[in-house]
C-alpha cells in the first residue's frame, strides 16, 4: 500500500467514529480509569525524580477527544495544547475539556507527519497513534518532538507492543503495531534514550500489552 493510502485509509476510520471516550478507545471506554490510573502513577514517578521535568506546558498528540488531555495532563499542567487531525474530535476535546478553561492552550487540527511543533514542551505524551504513523515518519516526528523540549522536558510514549518480533498491520483502521525490538530502533534513530519503561498493569487479557516510555534526548 502506497503511503498516501495509508493515512488516508486511517483518516477515513476515524472519521466515521463517534467522538466519545469509547469510540477513541475502539470499544474499550471501560478502561479508561485504569489507564489513566497507571499513567499517573508513571508520571508522578517521573516529577519524583531530582531535577524533574517543570510542569509549565504539556502537548497530547493524536488527543482524540482530549481524554489523555482532561484526566490526566491537565490537573498537572498550566497549559496544554493538543494536535489531533480528526476536525470533530478536537472540536469535542475542547468542549470536553471546557472552552473556557484557562488551562486548554492551543488546538492544532494537523496531523502528527504534518505537525511542526513551534514552542517548547515539558512534557509531550502521545498514546495510541504513534501506529498511525510510518516508520520514517515517525523517526521525523520523535526528531522534531526532541527539539522542542523544555530544559528537562521529555517524551511519554503509551502504546500497543506486539507480541512477537513482527510488525502487525491491522486494515481496518490502518495502523501498525510494532513489536518492542522496533520501538528501540525508532528511540536510537530518533536519538532518544529512555529514562524509564513500564508496562500497564490491569487491561483485559486478549488485548495487546501496553508499554509506557519516558524519554529524552541522548
Ligand atoms: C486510538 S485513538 C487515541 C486517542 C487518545 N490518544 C486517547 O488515548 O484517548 C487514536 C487517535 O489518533 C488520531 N490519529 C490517527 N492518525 C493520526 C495522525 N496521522 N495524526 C494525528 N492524529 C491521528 C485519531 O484521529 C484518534 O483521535
Amino acid at each position: 500500500m502506497t503511503e498516501i493510502k495509508f493515512y488516508k485509509k486511517a483518516a477515513s476510520y476515524w472519521a466515521k467514529v463517534p467522538a466519545t471516550v469509547n469510540g477513541v478507545l475502539g470499544g474499550f471506554g471501560h478502561i479508561s480509569d485504569i489507564d489513566i490510573d497507571g499513567s499517573r502513577t508513571f508520571l508522578n514517578h517521573l516529577l519524583s525524580l531530582d531535577d524533574p521535568l517543570d510542569t509549565k506546558l504539556a502537548l497530547d498528540c493524536g488527543a482524540g477527544v482530549g481524554r489523555v488531555s482532561k484526566y490526566l495532563l491537565v490537573p498537572y499542567f498550566d497549559k496544554v495544547d493538543l494536535v489531533e487531525q480528526d476536525e470533530k474530535f478536537i472540536n469535542t476535546a475542547a468542549e470536553i475539556i471546557g472552552q473556557n478553561n484557562v488551562k486548554l492552550g492551543t488546538l492544532y487540527h494537523k496531523s502528527l507527519q504534518k505537525f511542526k511543533p513551534d514552542k517548547k514542551y515539558d512534557l509531550i505524551w502521545c498514546q495510541w497513534v504513534l501506529g498511525y504513523l510510518t516508520n520514517n515518519d515517525l523517526v521525523d516526528f520523535l526528531r522534531k518532538c526532541s527539539k522542542s523540549l523544555a530544559a528537562n522536558g521529555m517524551i511519554i510514549i503509551k502504546e500497543n507492543i506486539a507480541p512477537a518480533e513482527e510488525l502487525e498491520y491491522d486494515d481496518e483502521d490502518s495502523s501498525v503495531t510494532r513489536p518492542y525490538k522496533q520501538m528501540l530502533t525508532i528511540f536510537n534513530e530518533a536519538n532518544l534514550e529512555i529514562i524509564k519503561s513500564e508496562v500497564q498493569t490491569g487491561f483485559p487479557d486478549d488485548i495487546y500489552s501496553v508499554y509506557m516510555f519516558a524519554l529524552k534526548p541522548k
